[in-house]
């Protein structure tokens, strides 16, 4: 449709998203049911920060209403990486979970292993709140989006996808190619764990669960390369191939303690 506007900023999806005025088109997940009804569940609990899923269509697309405001797109503008949009992110991310803990998990849908909790969990989690899936207003973080990878996990573990991407937890090598330089990932990690409001046992776990979380996604890209993703191949020969996630695992086990300590102190 000539009123069609394609949207960018993710890799799964790309060239098949648009929106069409007051709504997004995409191609519908295979848990869209599970998930549409979750996302109006979340709504009836108060929570106003995700799109409203409207329709599934018969040929496997859905549609959600648009979400005005910023996506920060690669490479991240500075103002999507202040301390104000990181507590956003983090306080957004706990409003998220406080609806979800409280929303039964339809046990019956097959929910994607690909980023999931390898530890299992009774809440659903978003697990991929990347940059390119918050949409920010006023310098906030006003709403999630691409709830395409939700499964139930430990709501941690959604807190250490979403310190990987916006702290980021990468060595420093590794974040300057898409990240502002000299991002101070101790006390960044810190004001992510203060705007969630992480509990001090949680927070003497999450640099495990961190090293946990970027295993599992090194094996989401491999899982991708070896099916012969194109976009996920490209990316990888990219960024530096498995030396750079061989780079990561090591910044991230060799800097345990100066997390911990930062996030407890
Ligand atoms: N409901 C929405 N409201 C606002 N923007 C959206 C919405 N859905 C998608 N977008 C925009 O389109 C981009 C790609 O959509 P997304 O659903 O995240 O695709 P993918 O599955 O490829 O990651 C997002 O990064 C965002 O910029
Ligand atoms: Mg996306």
């Amino acid at each position: 449709m000539a009123d069609d506007e394609a949207l960018v900023g993710g890799m799964v999806n790309t060239g098949a998203v648009f929106r069409r005025g007051a709504l997004v088109e995409r191609p519908a997940p295979r848990t869209a049911r599970a998930l549409h009804a979750h996302l109006l569940a979340l709504e009836e609990r108060g929570f106003d920060a995700a799109p409203t899923p409207v329709l599934l269509t018969a040929d496997g697309r859905e549609r959600l209403t648009f979400v005005p405001g910023d996506v920060a797109l690669p490479p991240f503008p500075r103002w999507a990486m202040t301390r104000t949009a990181l507590r956003s992110v983090g306080s957004l991310l706990r409003r998220l979970h406080e609806a979800s803990a409280a929303i039964a998990v339809d046990t019956s849908a097959e929910w994607p292993r690909d980023l999931a909790d390898p530890e299992g969990g009774t809440m659903l989690c978003h697990n991929d709140v990347c940059p390119e899936n918050v949409v920010f207003r006023d310098g906030r973080a006003a709403a999630l989006i691409d709830f395409d990878l939700a499964a139930p996990g430990r709501p941690l573990w959604d807190v250490a996808m979403t310190a990987r991407y916006w702290v980021p937890m990468l060595d420093p090598g590794s974040a300057t190619a898409l990240h502002p330089a000299g991002l101070d990932a101790p006390a960044r990690l810190r004001i992510l764990a203060d705007g969630y409001g992480l509990s001090p046992q949680d927070r003497t776990e999450l640099p495990g669960v961190i090293e946990q979380a970027t295993a599992s996604c090194r094996a989401f890209v491999a899982g991708r390369v070896a099916d012969g993703d194109p976009a996920y191949t490209r990316a990888l020969a990219g960024q530096g191939g498995w030396q750079r996630w061989d780079r990561i695992q090591e910044w991230l086990v060799t800097h345990h303690e100066k997390f911990t300590t930062a996030l407890l102190e």
